[in-house]
């Protein structure tokens, strides 16, 4: 008699990764979601008491977190929701997970990170993040170690996709309405396409899987891996590839970071190194450019 998937439990629903995730973990699993808008399960992660009931009640096989307050800006201005969503309510699944033994898969971001360094990211090297978003950030992945729940963590950067709010939309738009657009030159990192970042975590869970259904991280319990795009990009020569690959008559100026002043701090440097999830797991990223034009290619279909 075959048995019944496992219930896979994915924090968030219409996120740009969360969107992703529900279409590449249903190889795994029967995915259920929990979010504000729209997803399975209504769950406002600022209500403690809700993720509880609800972990329980359902007592998935595994959490997959791929909620976040991800507006960098107005974290400056609203810390205690941004630790809320990226800290506390990390801790609290760390604990259920271990209470209740259910491993979780979460993200975190090249934020953590100061952005002063001459070479990529290692997962080794001392986080010193510079934003509320990054500390936060740097806070929930502490928060779900300390927790001694069965988890692995993936740290991505830059996230575009077809749906949410990300660079490539907004520089989509505004090619529309402007005939001039100045663009900061000198923040580095990796544009990284949503889908490719579900489906490497897709394929990574997959080798996690046992016969039994049950997910096990073995001997990367606890570890944190990066993943992200190959290559670099300053967000000027992304916003560049993205204009070539769109027929709008826009003209593209570069500027630097004192050029544009945000409330947020961002890293000017945040390539990280993806070699450790390629050596433990055989997953690598495509190019980032490689991967801006599948994405552009399918929202042209779409
Ligand atoms: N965006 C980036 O450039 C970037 C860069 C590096 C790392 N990351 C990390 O990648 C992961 C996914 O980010 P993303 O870009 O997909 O973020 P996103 O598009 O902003 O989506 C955020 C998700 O969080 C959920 N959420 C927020 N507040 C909530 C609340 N109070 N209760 C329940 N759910 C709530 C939303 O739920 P609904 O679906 O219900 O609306 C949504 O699914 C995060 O861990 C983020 O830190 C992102």
């Amino acid at each position: 008699m075959n048995e019944a998937p496992p219930l896979i439990l994915l924090f968030g629903h219409g996120g740009q990764l969360a969107w992703e995730l529900r279409r590449t973990l249903a190889t795994l699993g029967e995915v259920t979601t929990a979010g504000v808008d729209n997803a399975d399960h209504y769950l406002d992660l600022t209500d403690g008491a809700a993720l509880d009931v609800l972990v329980r009640e359902l007592r998935p096989a595994l959490m997959v977190n791929a909620t976040a307050y991800t507006a960098v800006d107005e974290a400056e201005s609203e810390p205690e929701l941004a630790y809320r969503i990226n800290a506390e309510v990390v801790g609290e699944m760390g604990k259920l997970g271990a209470e209740l033994d259910i491993p979780v898969l979460h993200f975190s971001t090249d934020y953590v990170f100061s952005g002063i360094a001459d070479r990529p990211w290692k997962e080794i090297d001392e986080p010193a993040p510079r934003s509320i978003y990054g500390k936060s950030k740097l806070a929930g992945e502490r928060a779900l170690l300390a927790s001694r729940a069965e988890n692995l963590i993936l740290r991505t950067a830059w996230v575009y996709g077809a749906r949410g709010q990300n660079f490539l939309l907004t520089m989509r738009r505004l090619f529309c309405e402007k005939d001039r657009l100045a663009v900061v030159s000198d923040q580095f990192g990796a544009p990284t396409w949503s889908r490719l970042i579900a489906e490497a975590a897709a394929q990574v869970l997959a080798q996690c899987k046992t016969p039994h259904g049950r997910f096990q991280f073995g001997r990367y319990n606890g570890q944190v891996f990066h993943l992200t795009a190959a290559g670099q990009a300053s967000w000027h020569e992304f916003a560049q590839a993205i204009l070539e690959q769109t027929a709008e008559d826009c003209t593209l100026e570069s500027i630097s970071t004192q050029q544009y002043p945000t409330p947020a701090a961002r890293p000017a440097y945040s390539v990280l190194d993806n070699d450790n999830l390629a050596a433990a797991f055989g997953v690598r990223l495509p190019h980032w450019r490689q991967g801006l034009t599948l994405c552009l290619e399918e929202m042209r279909e779409t």
